[in-house]
């Protein structure tokens, strides 16, 4: 399909043709062949303007933030606090001091796990789904090991859904937290995350969303979700790795303890007491990810530029298309067939183990991930040892899919 034709179909103003110009990284090709990356959900590209914040920041303005008083600190921190104010814009968070940056999704989630977990005691209880990411199941089993809480999980139906009258039974007075994924990375399963949140809300309970499937593919709003905690990474917007975002409530965060100690965190420090930093810099100890917050910044004003409402009707487009190609290909099962969904094709190809499949298409240049996907409770349920995944985002197009279905269509010939 031509650029005015695709541009056409997607009826959203964006042309994803066009916009692959901008990911200098697209233009390559791999084992000889035109590289179709599939694999957003594992990491996202960068444009162009992420990479030059970076080289810009990095060669004019770094100092440490927060620290001094002269020109380049005061450069760096004004940087660094303004991708603050681009992400609070982004997600609609109220204030700044909701904005704690972070490593990630895993760090944010850890984060949680180890400072509010601090005021959780033995029989109180956390659900969490048995779609979630390892990263939002670990950090919650370390905390019962050392307190002696319980873990209570929603199960999935066939179709990689939330069994919603399971989780009405799973609430209860005990209930301390409710943290659930918005889109699962292994099924792209999108869950119903505004009835759960209800549900908790109208109980008083506290709710945590792990965002990092669901930020890159569509406009979130925290205050419109009204949950006390959204978690997030930078490298899968467009954003550099080893940043990320933890939004809390602010009503919420006030009380929460440190987690970790050291510079930045304080106001003070003695032998005989230290009192810490005011919201969010209480919760971000030692010197930050000042250029990664900075590249977040610039890619937020990218996808902004796009707008997250084209992205998510591109998007959605693409997976019904992408998906009905799938299902002509002669013995193709997909895994997560969810009426809702983000981004994200799992499926097995008979007789074809995920990773040698995933090596033949490595060499005809479609990039997937194979695996367990970091999700391996998702795996048992379906009783199996992983999937092949293709992941979209608004710079694939349908020639991408073509090349994948095309590579299918071989391995199914050479080892179906
Ligand atoms: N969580 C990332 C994925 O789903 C790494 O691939």
């Amino acid at each position: 399909m031509n650029s005015a034709a695709e541009k056409q179909a997607a009826g959203t103003g964006l042309d994803p043709e066009k916009l692959r110009a901008d990911f200098p990284i697209l233009a390559q090709q791999v084992n000889g062949h035109r590289l179709a990356y599939l694999d957003s959900a594992a990491s996202a590209q960068r444009p162009r303007v992420v990479i030059d914040a970076i080289s810009h920041y990095y060669e004019h303005d770094h100092a440490n933030v927060h620290r001094g008083v002269h020109t380049l600190s005061h450069r760096a921190t004004d940087a660094y606090e303004g991708a603050r104010e681009k992400v609070r814009q982004f997600i609609k968070a109220g204030s700044t001091r909701e904005i704690v940056f972070t490593r990630g999704t895993t760090e944010a989630i850890n984060l949680v796990a180890n400072s509010l977990g601090q005021t959780f005691s033995a029989g109180d209880e956390i659900i969490v789904s048995e779609l979630e990411h390892h990263a939002n199941i670990v950090p919650w089993q370390m905390l019962a090991e050392r307190t002696g809480i319980r873990l209570r999980v929603i199960p999935i139906n066939d179709a990689g859904e939330l069994q919603l009258d399971v989780y009405q039974d799973l609430l209860n007075e005990r209930t301390r937290l409710v943290s659930v994924t918005q889109v699962s990375n292994a099924l792209g399963t999108v869950t119903p995350i505004q009835e759960i949140l209800a549900a908790a809300r109208s109980r008083g309970i506290l709710t945590l969303v792990d965002g990092a499937q669901a930020i890159p593919h569509q406009p979130i709003d925290v205050q419109a979700l009204d949950c006390d905690f959204y978690a997030f990474s930078g490298h899968k917007m467009c954003g550099p790795t080893g940043i990320g975002v933890l939004y809390a409530r602010e009503s919420v965060l006030k009380d929460m303890p440190p987690w970790q100690g050291g510079g930045d965190m304080i106001l003070t420090v003695s032998f005989t007491g230290t009192t810490y930093n005011e919201l969010p810099y209480r919760f971000e100890a030692g010197t930050p990810n000042i250029a990664g917050a900075i590249g977040l910044g610039a890619a937020i004003d990218y996808l902004d530029g796009l707008g997250m409402a084209a992205i998510a009707e591109y998007e959605q487009q693409l997976l019904h298309w992408a998906t009905e190609r799938l299902r002509t290909i002669p013995g193709l099962q997909l895994v997560g067939t969810a009426p809702s969904k983000a981004g994200v094709i799992s499926f097995n190809l008979d007789g074809i183990h995920a990773h040698d499949l995933g090596t033949i298409l490595d060499h005809q240049g479609v990039a997937i991930r194979t695996g367990h996907h970091c999700a391996m409770p998702v795996m048992e349920h379906f009783g199996i040892a992983g999937t092949a995944r293709a992941s979209l985002a608004f710079y694939n197009t349908r020639e991408d899919i073509e090349q994948l279905v095309t590579a299918l269509e071989l391995a199914h010939k050479m080892l179906g």
